[in-house]
């Protein structure tokens, strides 16, 4: 049985003082529903530690945005998965589509960084997911098969089992337009066959695949009755505590 698994991204938003009022939100909100669900918030880089301080004792995990996938060294403005375990990290988001489409990485860069993460004692989630042009196309299943297969490239077992996969339609992000629960079932079912056939149904049957794109309390239960979908990666409706906290509380 596969635990649930929310997590909020909240992207390059929040400040100082916001950043913490949301994090003491997540956390006395949640609280009575501590071990039925996994939560992680993922706050930008720099409020990492101030909120890390707020959820502290509470069983809500610290998430990064990203890594960067060398350890060490001239890499100026980049971040390595030492210095995300050092400030209480627990995951980091590898190959969001912001990242992949805005900033341009591309499925080698991630799959380095996925593999950066575990090395470092993080656990991944890698989004994976197709455009607008992608599905209208018929190509969902070929862009997803892609950048499941080049971003987990070289991964063994043993370390599949620290990857969480993030289903994000990119069509259904910040737009307001969820995917429904059917058109979602029918990609999560695809990853899990593709994840047996890469590695074993064990394995298969353990990963917990997250669905993203415009989840909120409204569409969360629903979303979440699909057998396939594990937990939800919640951007916008993550950066209000009450809104998070319903979609949690809808995913027990
Ligand atoms: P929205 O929930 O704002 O659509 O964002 C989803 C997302 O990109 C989470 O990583």
């Amino acid at each position: 049985m596969r635990k649930s698994f929310v997590a909020g991204n909240w992207k390059m938003n929040t400040d100082v003082h916001s950043s913490v009022k949301l994090a003491q939100g997540v956390v006395s909100g949640c609280k009575d529903v501590v071990g039925k669900v996994d939560v992680a918030v993922c706050p930008p880089f720099v409020y990492l530690q101030q909120v890390g301080a707020a959820l502290q004792s509470s069983h809500i995990a610290l998430g990064s945005q990203d890594v960067y996938f060398e350890q060490k060294g001239a890499f100026t403005g980049e971040i390595s998965s030492a210095m995300l375990k050092d400030v209480g990290c627990a995951y980091a988001i590898c190959g969001h589509s912001e990242r992949r489409h805005v900033i341009g990485e591309t499925d080698e860069l991630i799959n380095k960084k996925v593999h950066a993460a575990i090395l470092g004692g993080l656990l991944p989630i890698l989004c994976v997911g197709e455009l607008i042009e992608e599905r209208k196309a018929n190509k969902t299943a070929e862009v997803v098969t892609r950048q499941m297969k080049k971003g987990l490239a070289g991964l063994t077992p043993e370390k599949m089992s620290a990857v969480t996969i993030a289903y994000e339609p990119v069509w259904a992000i910040g737009t307001g337009l969820t995917a429904t629960p059917q058109q979602a079932q029918e990609v999560h079912a695809m990853i899990r066959k593709l994840l047996a056939e890469m590695y074993d149904r064990k394995i298969a049957g353990e990963i917990r695949i997250q669905y993203g794109g415009s989840a909120k309390p409204d569409n969360a239960g629903e979303l979440m009755q699909e057998e396939d979908v594990d937990g939800l990666l919640v951007g916008g409706a993550s950066l209000k505590a009450d809104d998070f906290v319903a979609i949690v509380k809808a995913s027990v």
